[in-house]
């Protein structure tokens, strides 16, 4: 089956009004014929949601955040509702991150509810997985990964069938040194085949970890590579334009 190709920028926490404003026009100007052949999606910090809301209504690319809280309302001090992200137009939201997890404590438990609240409120979670790098040198990667994904597995298929699952290893995020491609293909076949088990083949597993405009050709050669989660190079227009036509 062919799967529309899914590239998503994680803009993390860049941006500022001004040079959001640019990048999204040279997105915008730039995307005609790569829009023909992957989904472009650009997540945010939060504050930044109006604006893409404003400026990217009725353009190919989409939107989304970087986090949601697991709650809809009520007295969570500092926290973003799924509902909010709705209101400002996101069709997507980032799960689970690694950063998330190795900074700021998220569980797997975490995960899991806030993959529920994403899908409660009609967002896309794209749920994101990894492992160190001593647990790749230690051969645990599968181990890692099953870890991570098996409360969410166990979600109805309905709900199952509508996450993203992104394979981000956390040794190539931001490192430069990207997986080859026959290693993410290795670890997105894995993870191809926990989500055929539990009958949604169609799931989309993207890879992401120093993707850049040198590489992604080849790793999008790989069968079960679907698309990308672009963290540095979303910045730069024309990085992130060559990705997504690659
Ligand atoms: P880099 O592309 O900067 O390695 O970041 C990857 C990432 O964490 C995307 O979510």
């Amino acid at each position: 089956m062919t799967k529309q190709r899914l590239v998503m920028g994680n803009w993390k926490m860049h941006g500022s009004l001004a040079s959001n404003q640019q990048l999204l026009e040279q997105l915008i100007a730039g995307l005609g014929s790569a829009h023909s052949h992957s989904d472009v999606v650009v997540c945010a910090p939060h504050p930044y949601l109006a604006q893409l809301q404003q400026i990217l209504t009725n353009t190919a690319i989409q939107w989304g955040a970087q986090n949601l809280s697991e709650h809809t309302q009520g007295a969570f001090t500092g926290e973003v509702s799924p509902l909010m992200l709705k209101d400002f137009g996101c069709q997507w939201v980032l799960v689970g991150h690694s950063e998330r997890r190795a900074l700021y404590g998220e569980t797997d438990a975490d995960v899991l509810a806030k993959t529920v609240a994403a899908l409660d409120a009609g967002l896309t979670p794209v749920v994101c997985v990894g492992e160190t790098e001593s647990e790749q040198a230690a051969g645990q990667t599968q181990a890692v990964i099953l870890q991570q994904l098996q409360s969410i597995l166990k979600l109805e298929t309905a709900l199952l069938s509508r996450i993203v699952v992104a394979y981000e290893p956390v040794w190539a995020i931001g490192t430069g040194k990207s997986a080859t491609p026959e290693q993410a293909q290795a670890v997105h076949a894995y993870i191809r085949g926990l989500l055929a088990r539990h009958h949604v083949a169609a799931v989309q597993v993207l890879y992401g970890g120093s993707v850049n405009a040198g590489n992604a050709a080849d790793l999008f050669a790989m069968p079960d590579i679907d698309g990308a989660l672009v963290g540095g190079a979303s910045l730069k227009a024309a990085d992130f334009l060559s990705i997504a036509a690659a």
